[in-house]
């Protein structure tokens, strides 16, 4: 079925015969008589496009404008008019009706119109789509972490999302940082507006000033066209300033020129432009330090460090691995179709015992690995990297407590089984029939379960 369209007309002959040449062409039209009756319709009915005369007495089409615009602003307003009417048409278009046809209609020319108003609406309707996806994605609760440090960053974080405030996000690799950044752009009052992001370690020094500012055509070799730069895309929005110690100290005096005048100017052009950029910048190296051995300007620093978060490394917030860990379990599950209900036994010790030098993003590495290695319900340790493995050096398998919410004593059971069956193994030189002995199982018993576990 094509779109649902509302057709008002006084004029009967009008109004049939268009709800006969559309039906035709599969449209779902829904006549009515006069504007009163339109309104009421679209008070009930979902309906995608409004074709509607202007001059009807009572409620005109001019009324039943404005009253769609302001409650179904996504609803496309074709109107029809007589040729004496052709400047109200003009003025419906101001207020926000997509097109007009004038009378007598043209059938391919109506056809064509409303064809391109579908065409609008869907893009309309795919974009608001892609918007709620990214708020989604960047909501606060996305943002894993209950330690006290993850708790004290999230106050921070709501005191300071709907301001324009200065951020400077600092943390090692891996920590979350662009994560931060986006979330306070997605959630505050500049949400709407674009978020442009600059890597400048990524851009090499003699370009990143036409990159941030752009450049007129001619203005150095390879400047073949005007280009604009990220602060003027991301005018009214936000700037993400991604590895900012890496920026160069001449660039840095431009940069802060940029952020206290709020404008700044193309390389080799010669008009400053006004913008409106809020600035949140992240580094993962020392800026303080930096700024005592003059490799970064402390009136720069300052300007940037007006709000510092930083976000800590993860062996420093072990208590939050079992829930980021779920987090990306549930993440992986989606994502590549599986049904994993959790870590086997014993397995989540490795990972609270492993120190993550590539932080989360190692974390989310590992388990997006482990979650493609599992076919079962549970994640064996088998499905770890030998890196993670390697370092806890575990032995025994630890009884676990049983936590308050209950636990699943098969998993635990499959956990102590790997477990005992990996010792077994180690003792044995990796001959199975000598572990089988260990354990007096016989050879194809324990094949059998090496294999139901992963191992
Ligand atoms: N607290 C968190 N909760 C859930 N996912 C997180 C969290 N922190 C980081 N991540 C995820 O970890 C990955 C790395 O995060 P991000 O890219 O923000 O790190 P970064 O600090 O910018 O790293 P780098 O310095 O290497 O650029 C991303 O996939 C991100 O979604
Ligand atoms: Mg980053």
């Amino acid at each position: 079925m094509r779109e649902t369209i509302l057709l008002v007309d006084d004029e009967q002959n009008t109004r049939e015969a268009l709800s006969i040449a559309l039906g035709r062409e599969g449209y779902n039209i829904i006549p009515a008589t006069s504007g009163s009756e339109g309104m009421k319709i679209l008070e009930k009915e979902s309906v995608d496009l409004i074709i509607t005369d202007m001059i009807m007495p009572g409620v005109s089409g001019m009324d039943l404008l404005h009253f769609a615009r302001e409650r179904h602003p996504d609803i496309m307003v074709i109107m029809i008019t007589g040729h004496a009417s052709v400047e109200t048409a003009i003025a419906a278009m101001k207020d926000g009706a997509f097109d007009y046809v004038t009378k007598p209609i043209k059938l391919d020319e109506v056809k064509i119109i409303i064809q391109q108003a579908a065409d609008k609406r869907n893009l309309l309707l795919e974009n608001l789509l892609l918007k709620q996806e990214l708020k989604g994605k960047y909501t606060f609760e996305n943002i894993i972490g209950t330690s006290k440090t993850m708790q004290e960053i999230f106050s921070v974080m709501a005191r300071v999302v709907n301001s324009d405030s200065t951020v400077l996000i600092t943390g090692d690799s891996g920590t979350g940082k662009e994560l931060v950044a986006k979330a306070l752009h997605y959630n505050g009052l500049r949400k709407e507006k674009p978020f442009i992001a600059i890597n400048c370690a990524a851009i090499p020094s003699e370009l990143l000033e036409s990159e941030l500012f752009g450049h007129v055509k001619g203005s150095f070799t390879g400047a073949v066209a005007n280009k604009s730069g990220k602060f003027e895309q991301a005018n009214t929005g936000t700037m993400f300033l991604d590895e900012i110690g890496s920026m160069s100290m001449a660039l840095q005096g431009k940069l802060l020129r940029a952020l206290q005048e709020k404008e700044i100017e193309r390389v080799g052009g010669a008009k400053p432009l006004k913008v409106d950029v809020r600035i949140i910048s992240a580094t993962n190296t020392d800026l303080e330090k930096a700024v005592k051995k003059g490799l970064f300007r402390d009136d720069l620093y300052y300007r940037l460090n007006v709000i510092p978060i930083h976000l800590p490394s993860l062996k420093d917030r072990a208590e939050d691995i079992p829930l980021l860990a779920a987090h990306f379990i549930k993440k992986y599950n989606d994502k590549l179709n599986k049904k994993i209900k959790g870590l086997a036994g014993g397995v989540m010790d490795y990972l609270v015992a492993y120190d993550w030098p590539g932080n989360i993003r190692e974390l989310e590495n590992v388990v997006e690995r482990a979650v493609t290695l599992t076919d079962g319900e549970y994640i064996m340790e088998s499905a770890l990297p030998q890196s993670i493995l390697g370092v806890s050096g575990q032995e025994f398998y630890n009884v676990p407590q049983i936590p308050d919410k209950g636990t699943d004593l098969e998993r635990e059971l499959e956990g102590f089984e790997a477990t005992m069956i990996r010792m077994a193994l180690k003792k044995s030189g990796g001959v199975k029939s000598k572990a089988a002995e260990l354990l007096n199982l016989k050879r194809t018993t324990l094949i059998e379960k090496m294999r139901r576990l992963n191992l």
